[in-house]
């Protein structure tokens, strides 16, 4: 048995081996070096033709050459194996560095803000915030304050009957409205507690208006009233000066001139002095005692003041904004503003 192959198989495999690039590569090179069909393998088939006393010799030199093919076989693998597992870790990389993706933050609305800041102020002076139904009954609308069945603000122009709306079988209190105030409440507190009252009502109210730069069928108003012994006209304007400084900014003027509401009695109207020029900002008065005396309380031993105020026409003011309906369009780009 001639051997010579053998020794050129050890001298020429290091190089090849050395020179697989890849697993792939290493795993054809294995088959060809030491496989079924490699020269190695075959001398080991002939071996039972040697002579006997070779037999040994020629074992040990076959079966030493396949080890140290082997071996170099298995060391390349290392090398190879670690390289591949290091190209997969680089490609799997994850960039702590990049910048994370933010997601948008949301806001208030500035209604709703709006309504927040004032809602802030008075509570500021002890006063407690409530709430009351949007689908308001006539009776506390309109009768409970004052209102009497001929009051144009009853008629379907200007109020959003729930129920079909007949003006010849109107008697008045049990029809339902969605609120064209918030003054409702009002009475809804004053009938379920007694004297003394400091609450303001923010809420939803809704008018047959149509919808223009300044008018919308659906906004807002926040609701005051305070009852108490001895509750004059002087509390009322001290109070509201008091709440227009604190929304407005120390530099804002406030006077007051004569309106009529049904439920207040005297009635006003506060301007403020703003952008150069006096704009109306809410209606007020003192309570008028025909609404004391419809809830219950006894009108002549309490008094008490009452305002309303639109809260898109105060968030308008402070804010130079031109139309109402940017309020409800919900265009991010203009609710973004107002962080
Ligand atoms: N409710 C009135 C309106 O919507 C505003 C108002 C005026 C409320 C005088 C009051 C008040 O409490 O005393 O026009």
């Amino acid at each position: 048995m001639d051997l010579s192959t053998i020794d050129s198989l050890l001298a020429t495999a290091p190089g090849q081996i050395a020179g697989a690039a890849d697993l792939e590569t290493l795993d054809q090179l294995e088959s060809v070096l030491v496989g079924r069909r490699s020269p190695i393998a075959e001398l080991r088939k002939g071996l039972g033709q040697a002579d006997p006393q070779d037999r040994p010799r020629l074992g040990q030199a076959l079966k030493a050459a396949a080890e140290t093919i082997n071996e170099q076989l298995d060391a390349r693998r290392v090398v190879l194996e670690s390289a591949a597992e290091e190209a997969l870790l680089e490609s799997d990389r994850v960039d702590v560095t990049l910048p994370a993706a933010t997601p948008a933050r949301g806001t208030h609305h500035l209604i709703t803000q709006t309504m927040e800041e004032v809602t802030d102020i008075f509570r500021s002076l002890g006063y407690q915030i409530e709430s009351g139904p949007e689908i308001e009954i006539a009776y506390y609308n309109f009768d409970a304050l004052n209102t009497p069945l001929t009051h144009p603000s009853r008629f379907q122009s200007d109020t959003m009957y729930v129920e079909s709306f007949d003006a010849e079988a109107r008697t008045g209190g049990d029809e339902l409205l969605l609120r064209t105030q918030t003054s409702p409440m009002q009475a809804r507190y004053m009938e379920a507690n007694p004297p003394p009252v400091h609450i303001v009502v923010p809420g939803r109210v809704f008018r047959t208006d149509t919808w223009d730069a300044t008018h919308s069928p659906v906004f807002h108003q926040i609701e005051g009233l305070a009852v108490d012994t001895d509750i004059t006209f002087g509390d009322l304007k001290g109070t509201l000066a008091h709440f227009a400084l604190e929304f407005f900014g120390p530099s804002a003027k406030t006077r007051f001139m004569p309106n009529f509401f049904p439920f207040t009695e005297p009635s006003a109207e506060m301007h403020v002095w703003f952008n150069d020029g006096w704009l109306e900002l809410l209606g007020c008065g003192m309570v008028d005692p025909n609404v004391f005396d419809a809830v219950g309380y006894n009108s002549e031993e309490v008094t008490g003041f009452a305002f309303g105020m639109g809260v898109e026409r105060l968030a308008m003011v402070k804010h130079g904004i031109q139309d109402i309906r940017h309020l409800f369009e919900n265009d991010l780009r203009i609710l973004g503003q107002f962080r």
